[in-house]
């Protein structure tokens, strides 16, 4: 459960979807702001519409740490350093594990370009061409140690059309992901869920 509506963003590239929570927060659609920007990348795009934004941004290289549970830990001590309340993964290229996931219990979400459980990893809307499903979109879920797979917060769904090519369906599902985020965020932040096996309910 998050603690507060303090948001870290985790990105690796272009950062829309940093944008729409930024929105989101800043219109008052959100009761949060976002606090912290971290990229594993310094080249990623998002970092730099992060500064402009007036947001603290930085980039922690994930090859600078000899393990990926060192990295974590670092991520995490930012984190704390920081009073985040909870971490949106957002096209943040990177597993993460236990030390950040136990900083931070049923208080990290991620959003993946796919109905999961289908087409969890890279490439899903490639993936999803390929299979030959004439539904998609997109999923906002909380995350645990197993990749694309915790319990769903939000999903939305956009039709698959003849002809579509990955790039073309990315088009039609990025929109439906720049609502979901922020919705989902604001789900979390209500408090009025509970996590009973894979499923986030409304508590009783
Ligand atoms: C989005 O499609 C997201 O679902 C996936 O990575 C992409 C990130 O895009 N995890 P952006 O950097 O938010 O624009």
């Amino acid at each position: 459960m998050p603690k507060n509506g303090r948001l870290a963003v985790l990105i690796s590239g272009r950062g829309s979807n940093l944008r729409s929570l930024v929105n989101a927060a800043r219109e008052g659609a959100l009761d949060a702001g976002v606090s912290v920007v971290i990229s594993n990348r310094e080249d990623a795009p998002g970092l730099a519409y992060a500064r402009q934004a007036g947001i603290e941004a930085l980039c922690l290289d994930h090859r600078t740490w000899p393990s990926r549970d060192d990295y974590d830990r670092a991520l995490a001590l930012e984190l704390w350093r920081r009073d985040i309340g909870m971490v949106c993964l957002a096209g943040f290229m990177r597993r993460v594990g236990p030390p950040l996931l136990e900083a931070f219990p049923d208080a990290v979400l991620n959003i993946h370009p796919s109905l999961l459980p289908s087409f969890p990893g890279l490439e899903a809307q490639r993936q999803a061409i390929a299979h030959g499903v004439t539904i998609s979109g997109v999923t906002v879920h909380l995350v645990t140690t197993n990749l694309d797979d915790g319990p769903i917060v939000v999903q939305r769904a956009v039709p698959v059309l003849e002809g579509d090519t990955a790039e073309t369906l990315a088009a039609r599902i990025l929109p439906e992901e720049h609502r979901a985020y922020p919705e989902a965020v604001a789900r979390m932040l209500s408090g009025q869920w509970v996590v009973e096996g894979r499923r986030v309910v409304r508590r009783p």
